[in-house]
């Protein structure tokens, strides 16, 4: 009879019903009708749902309930014979005979369903019967995506690298969902996000995209835009570059001056460039040995965002330390140490102008240009053959004296030469 009902429009109802009573005269029940007029609704988690309900005619004593669902796993929503205040569901008009309207305050995405409005009579047995049931009024709740997350790697990674990212969202009804990227106002290429069920009746997205980093994004902002039905306007999430960014430092030493007179002080500056973070230590050798220096500030930040670091140590230029490098050793954000030098160079008085060309350490071969340039002065010169080799010798022997070997001397031209050696073999 129900199945029927609802397959009939309601005046083929009504003359079955009346054929049927047809002589039995007028009882309980006649012309009965419970109307839901709404099929569907559409609502916002959140908002309060309105389901329309209206009796007409006259049936026996029993309750009109709203159910969601039909048949096994239905649910009892309101009952009229037993209401709960506390309960979230509420009558339109109380009280009244006609209209069953409900409101179901703050919908969730598991209120989703079809709700009946439903009339029970009294069997025979004494239990509450279905005695009428209206057409149902299917529901669906649309759920507004959390705010996107977008997450990193754990590690940092250096300029020149691609880092891959994630936005996630979640909680969302319907399924239907846009992402875009930036970084900074710039669209960045990504994959069409995944979408999964998450609880019942939400979807979850979760969408990629690689960005390579550079030196200069320590500023530089990362967005995930999430549009979505229920969003008036687009859901932004961001990230920060400079989480994951580690920019190395660039370390040079500086020896001044250089040379130096003898017993004078001579000031090594270690300049430590444009890194991020921030975290770096300093720490300065001799030959080898830890001395002590000391840093001229904190790290300064630059207008980029990136950090510069001045490090000094003074060194006495005692005559048995000329040729000693003093080294500038760099542990930066907990990396392998980095690290430059410089060699401490004591000037000859009597000597001058040829000291001057020894330079910072450059990891020159200073032996074989030496080698070479005796051999050239050799069959060049035969005449001077005997002295040169002893000069070689010397000089060859200095320059094993220097760990390492500063840069070859730029020896002056064949003319100038005999007078620079002259001048060399002075001190002999
Ligand atoms: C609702 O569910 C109960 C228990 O599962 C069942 O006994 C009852 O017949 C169901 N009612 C309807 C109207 O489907
Ligand atoms: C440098 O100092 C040492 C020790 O103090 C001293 O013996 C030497 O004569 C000094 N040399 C010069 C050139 O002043
Ligand atoms: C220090 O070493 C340089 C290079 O080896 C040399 O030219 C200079 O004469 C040396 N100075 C002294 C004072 O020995």
């Amino acid at each position: 009879m129900v199945l029927v009902a609802q397959e009939l429009p309601l005046m083929c109802l009504m003359l079955l019903l009346l054929c049927r009573e047809s002589g039995v005269g007028a009882q309980p029940g006649q012309g009965f009708t419970l109307q839901q007029p709404q099929p569907k609704v559409t609502v916002a988690a959140g908002e309060t749902l309105t389901l329309n309900c209206i009796a007409s005619g006259i049936a026996g004593p029993g309750p009109v309930m709203w159910l969601k669902g039909w048949g096994s796993g239905n649910k009892t929503v309101y009952d009229q014979k037993n209401e709960d205040p506390s309960s979230r569901v509420t009558r339109a008009v109380p009280e009244s005979d006609t209209d069953f309207t409900i409101l179901i305050k703050n919908v969730q995405p598991e209120d989703m369903g079809t709700y009946y409005c439903v009339k029970f009579v009294r069997g025979s047995t004494g239990e509450d019967e279905v005695f009428r049931r209206g057409s149902g009024t299917e529901v669906s709740v649309q759920a507004k995506p959390s705010p996107p997350l977008v997450s990193g790697p754990e590690q940092r990674a250096r300029p020149g690298q691609p880092v891959p990212f994630t936005c996630t969202a979640g909680g969302f009804f319907p399924d239907k969902i846009g992402v875009k990227w930036f970084k900074n106002s710039n669209p960045l290429g990504a994959q069409p996000p995944q979408v999964t069920e998450w609880k019942m009746k939400t979807y979850n997205m979760s969408s990629s995209a690689v960005v390579t980093l550079q030196k200069d994004d320590v500023r530089s902002q990362l967005t995930c835009e999430v549009t979505h039905s229920t969003l008036p306007a687009p859901l932004p999430g961001s990230y920060q570059l400079s989480r994951v960014l580690r920019v190395p430092p660039s370390i040079e030493v500086r020896a001044e001056p250089s040379p130096a007179e003898v017993n004078k002080t001579v000031t090594f500056t270690c300049l430590v460039k444009e890194f991020y973070p921030a975290e770096v230590s300093i720490s300065w050798l001799e030959n080898g040995t830890e001395i002590k220096g000391q840093n001229l500030s904190r790290p300064l930040e630059l207008p980029l965002g990136l950090f510069e670091l001045r490090s000094r140590v003074e060194v006495q230029a005692t005559e048995e330390k000329n040729g000693s490098t003093i080294t500038c050793t760099v542990v930066h954000d907990a990396q392998a140490p980095a690290s430059s030098s410089a060699v401490l160079l004591i000037s000859n008085p009597t000597q001058g102008g040829l000291s001057n060309e020894f330079q910072m350490d450059k990891g020159g071969n200073l032996r074989s240009s030496l080698l070479l340039l005796g051999m050239g002065i050799l069959l060049e010169k035969g005449l001077l053959g005997g002295l040169l080799f002893f000069l070689f010798k010397r000089m060859n022997r200095k320059a094993s004296e220097m760990l390492p070997y500063p840069a070859p001397p730029q020896f002056p031209a064949p003319a100038a030469r005999s007078q620079g050696l002259a001048t060399a073999s002075s001190d002999v």
